[in-house]
């Protein structure tokens, strides 16, 4: 039986560059702060969300009675109930909520993920589950990175390092490209001071004005959670709460 490969996508710009598989997992990480805010918010036993790309489809959703949760350029939506902060969704209220969720970056990569294969988000709140889960699944993985309006970002790279370390090492995936090593040899570099490395990072100091620093330190030492969050149809739904 031959490995599962393993590619990393540093910018959705980058993705028509990655080959079409007929079968295949994509992790979507938004570590700063989309997928760490999501994960959170399964830990915490939301039911499901439900992506959307644009203010204005939020906004509607709202006009319908939904719950939303959302951002532009860090800023909660004037109209949202919850902003993108992981630390509003440390809250029991938050469980059996069906919840619409729109982010600059992290919502829309998933919808472009979808052309790409089965779509599951990541970040540190989830990585040991998600990862043995793939082990499990056995398919290819792409990782892809959400960055900042195409453009590479520095947390999100040393995690998908941290998960290929993982994947490659005791999983047995086989890295089909550059960036997977790439990513690997940032997350060795990092690990033994996360916080030193991405506390420089562009969109770090730009949550500085509007997350305080503990927030941000709980995006790279959360609390840990045995979620999956996986698309099914439009929504994400914990995997893990599908199975009987
Ligand atoms: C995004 O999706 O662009 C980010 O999560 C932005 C943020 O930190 O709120």
């Amino acid at each position: 039986m031959t490995s599962p490969g393993l590619e990393v996508c540093f910018s959705p710009f980058l993705l028509p560059t990655v080959g079409h598989k007929p079968d295949r997992n994509v992790v979507v990480v938004d570590i700063l702060r989309a997928t760490t805010a999501m994960c959170t918010a399964f830990g915490y036993g939301v039911a499901s969300l439900l992506p959307l790309i644009t203010e204005e489809e939020a906004l509607v959703k709202k006009q319908q009675g939904w719950l939303v949760a959302g951002e532009k350029d860090g800023v909660k939506l004037p109209f949202a109930d919850f902003g993108n902060s992981p630390v509003e969704f440390r809250n029991p209220s938050v469980r059996g909520k069906d919840i619409v969720y729109c982010t600059t970056n992290g919502t829309r990569a998933i919808h472009l993920a979808k052309n790409y294969g089965k779509v599951i988000i990541a970040s540190f709140v989830n990585m040991d589950a998600v990862c043995s889960w793939l082990k499990r699944d056995g398919k290819d993985v792409l990782i892809l990175c959400a960055g900042w309006k195409d453009t590479f970002s520095l947390e999100d790279a040393v995690f998908a390092g941290v998960m290929a370390d993982l994947l490659t090492g005791a999983y047995g995936f086989m890295p089909e490209c550059d960036a997977t090593i790439a990513s690997i040899t940032l997350w060795n570099q990092a690990s033994n001071d996360i916080m030193k490395t991405v506390s420089g990072s562009s969109h770090f100091l730009r949550l500085l004005g509007i997350e305080n620093r503990k927030s941000l330190k709980y995006c790279f030492y959360p609390e840990k959670f045995h979620v999956i969050p996986m698309l099914v149809g439009d929504r994400m739904t914990d995997l893990l709460s599908l199975v009987p």
